[in-house]
């Protein structure tokens, strides 16, 4: 029946289309498709259909629901029009959509890519767009339109449950990938979605949480990256966050959605809200929310009604339904592309197993322990993790894909003996205690939640004793998973006791016949590391590193490719030294079941709002400007090779500065490099400023020992001013500032001074603190 309808309306579009006697999308001016409409239809227009509650026809809305399975959402079509639906899905490390359907025995696999972590370790924007391509070609290839990713939002806080997500602790280096990634996705005739505007930095009470910040650190820091990104990439659409901003919801804000994304920054697409976001329909249509997603029956007879009642003048609906109009009409569906439902997967294996070598970061190799020596064959492999690799994180940032390569299975690829009866003991306890997790972590939701990582087996004298015996070198891989809806636990940043003894003990028995220990770090953020960072011999981040995993990390450690990638964040020696820890959920459920059973709500600091009283100061930007330790600093990573840099030079020619410097590979092995340069600005004015900050950065091509290169890196002088909350204005105080060139944010190599004149530039007054609150001050 249902069917029978839907082709009905396919008919009668048809006939309409012949007889031309209605407007048609693509073929007629927009604003006659948009006069044509019923106020039904356009209410339709600006809700998605995803869940099949949605009001409409439900043969259509079946019907768009089954265009691409598994894939998020999509708008809703009006054949009669010439409107087809257009379909939205996930996400950050690849396309997410169902692996297999119904009645059809074809296989719909993705590419799981590295996840965001990693592509920002890269600092290479030339790859990360390069993998933006493959995957915005497997979003074409799927029949997807819009791909709803990437996800930049900072890492306040190591806690985070979604920071494997997002990009880093700083905008600069947030922006400069999300732009080269949408770049690369856009490249397809395939849209975007840049989220979660703005402040979603943490998961605990998402859809509830008030993020307060200053407008000077929601500028400077959560706004920033989005900001360069919009400009430098122009991304079809952008997403509004779960949370509220300084009392209103990000969806609703129109301080946010119109007065800076459209008026000030020149944002020309569509914005859409994050699944089931936000309440008020109508203060979402005035605030220009164009789209609301999935779609609610609530939403519909709310917009209905405010039309008809005047609360929301025709107008403001039209304008929205224009934008979804321009979205759709720049979409491959509605070029009626013909996708082929078969991308190129192992074109893409390779893509993914390439780039992901180039995200690892090497923080410790004593004596050259890495690259593993050619005379190494055996391999003692401890740790769950390395037989039980972690392509990703988990949520709607997974994706479905056909396999994940072992860390076991990487490094038997590549020939290596890895002892068998080891492998037979790790395969049985895992089976074993994942039987346990499954048990415990049963439930509606289970599915798209991090599973608990089985407990470590901790070997005994006598085993190790054999298995050092019996092998050249041990590998120790540490794992940890997170995803979306929780932040992680206090108890999962530091080693846990299994975990510290197995490490303490291979390294025991290893040192004292001679032979070394490597640390593989298959993490989704930040851990501790400085306590147990003097044990091992080498220590290597390799993240989350995609389906191709063990394969990439084996490249690295056999030294195919020389690691490359650098901190995109810091690693701090304890979590509480992080200053964002003091105003963030660490364990709050007994808090949340306090509240939940009191009889008057009472607000829960932390979990019904968030104070950002750091302000600024977030990452390397609080540990450098209060001098405080750190485990390893934000923009570190080492190399098999080395590095020197030499000719520093500053110019500055018509608003832009240039700098310059010579960077020559003086080790043995073919490496890259990435430069940084940081800016410290005289602290002379009534702003407080960080002791330094990113403004620019590259990487060198591959560097044969020897090979000299010029790097050139470049600030526009506005890039120097800080946002001044008095004035609403960005200002730059005159005066001498520094240009640090560094290899990571603790290890400048030269320093340029230049005298800089003051400079204002006028910003809207907006996004205010509504609460009173002592931000943190140097
Ligand atoms: C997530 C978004 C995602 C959306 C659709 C939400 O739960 O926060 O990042 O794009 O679901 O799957």
């Amino acid at each position: 029946m249902k069917r029978i309808s839907f082709y009905i309306l396919l008919i009668i579009s048809t006939l309409n289309a012949c007889n031309h006697s209605v407007p048609q999308l693509g073929k007629d001016s927009m604003d006659d498709v948009i006069k044509s409409m019923t106020l039904e239809e356009k209410v339709h227009l600006v809700i998605g259909t995803g869940m099949a509650e949605t009001s409409g026809d439900s043969a259509v809305i079946g019907s768009t629901q089954k265009l691409v399975p598994g894939a998020a959402g999509t708008t809703y079509p009006i054949p009669r029009l010439g409107i087809p639906a257009i379909v939205l899905a996930d996400g950050p490390a690849g396309l997410r959509i169902d692996s297999i359907r119904d009645g059809d025995s074809s296989t719909y696999y993705c590419t799981h890519f590295p996840i965001g972590t990693l592509l920002a370790s890269t600092w290479n924007q030339e790859l990360v767009e390069e993998i933006g391509q493959s995957i915005g070609n497997e979003a074409l290839e799927y029949g997807v339109d819009v791909l709803l990713a990437p996800a930049l939002n900072i890492q306040r806080n190591p806690l985070c449950g979604r920071n494997f997500e997002y990009y880093s602790e700083d905008p600069l280096v947030s922006g400069k990938i999300a732009a080269a990634y949408v770049r690369g996705i856009q490249r397809n005739g395939v849209g975007t979605s840049l989220k979660h505007f703005a402040v979603n930095n943490q998961e605990t009470n998402r859809m509830e949480n008030d993020a307060r910040v200053t407008p000077r650190a929601l500028r400077e820091i959560y706004l920033k990256g989005f900001e360069i990104a919009v400009k430098e990439s122009s991304p079809r659409t952008v997403m509004s966050s779960y949370n509220y901003i300084n009392g209103v919801y990000a969806s609703e804000n129109k301080e946010l959605l119109s007065t800076l994304l459209r008026d000030e920054w020149g944002f020309k697409g569509a914005v859409m809200t994050d699944w089931f976001g936000g309440k008020d329909a109508i203060a979402q249509m005035l605030a220009g929310n164009d789209i609301l997603q999935p779609g609610k029956v609530e939403q519909y007879n709310m917009i209905v009604e405010g039309v008809k009642s005047g609360k929301l003048d025709v107008s403001v609906l039209d304008r929205n339904v224009k934008r979804i109009l321009e979205l759709i009409i720049e979409s491959p569906r509605f070029k009626e592309y013909n996708y082929s439902n078969k991308p190129d997967l192992k074109t893409h294996s390779i893509v993914t197993r390439q780039s992901a070598t180039e995200g690892m970061i090497l923080l410790k190799n004593d004596n050259g322990t890495l690259p593993l020596d050619e005379n190494i064959k055996n391999i003692a492999l401890f740790g769950c993790t390395s037989y039980d690799f972690i392509a990703g994180g988990t949520g709607s940032g997974n994706v479905n894909r056909a396999y994940t390569v072992s860390l076991l299975d990487g490094l038997k690829n590549a020939g290596y003996e890895v002892d068998e009866s080891l492998k037979a003991t790790y395969e049985e306890h895992i089976a074993s205690e994942n039987k346990k997790n499954a048990l415990d972590s049963s439930g509606a939701f289970s599915r798209f939640m991090p599973v608990p990582r089985p407990t470590e087996l901790v070997p005994s004298a006598g085993g190790l004793a054999g298995q050092m015996a019996k092998s050249d070198v041990a590998l120790v891989t540490l794992g940890r998973t997170s995803g979306e809806f929780v932040d992680r636990e206090i108890s999962v940043f530091k080693l846990n006791k299994e975990e510290y003894e197995m490490l303490q003990s291979v390294c025991k028995t290893f040192h004292a016949a001679g032979k070394k220990v490597i640390v593989i770090l298959n993490i989704g953020g930040v851990i501790e590391t400085a306590s147990w960072k003097n044990l091992p011999d080498a220590i290597l981040i390799v993240w989350q590193p995609g389906q191709e995993g063990g394969n990439s990390v084996t490249d690295v450690l056999k030294g195919n490719v020389s690691p490359s990638g650098k901190l995109p964040m810091t690693f701090p020696d304890n979590l509480t030294d992080v200053a964002s820890s003091a105003n963030f959920p660490m364990d709050v459920k007994a808090d949340i079941d306090v509240r939940n059973k009191a009889d008057k709500r009472t607000s829960v600091k932390n979990v019904d709002y968030t104070q950002y009283e750091e302000d600024i100061f977030v990452g390397y930007r609080y540990f450098d400007s209060f001098g405080k330790q750190v485990s390893y600093p934000f923009g570190y990573g080492l190399s098999y090779t080395a590095f020197e840099y030499t000719n520093p030079k500053l110019k500055i020619d018509n608003g832009v500065y240039t700098i310059s410097v010579d960077v020559k590979n003086t080790g043995k092995f073919v490496g890259k490099e990435v430069v940084q340069l940081y800016v410290s600005a005289p602290n002379n004015g009534k702003m407080d400023k960080p002791e330094k900050e990113l403004k620019a950065f590259a990487k060198t091509g591959e560097l044969k020992p020897n090979e000299t290169v010029t790097v050139t890196l470049t600030v526009n002088v506005g890039d120097l001013a800080s946002y001044d909350e008095e004035a609403s204005a960005w200002v730059i105080d005159p005066g001498n500032y520094k240009f640090l060139i560094g290899a990571s944010s603790r290890d400048i190599k030269s320093v340029l001074h230049l005298d800089v004149d003051a400079k204002i530039e006028k910003t809207r007054d907006i996004l205010k603190l509504k609460t009173t609150m002592a931000t943190l001050k140097k």
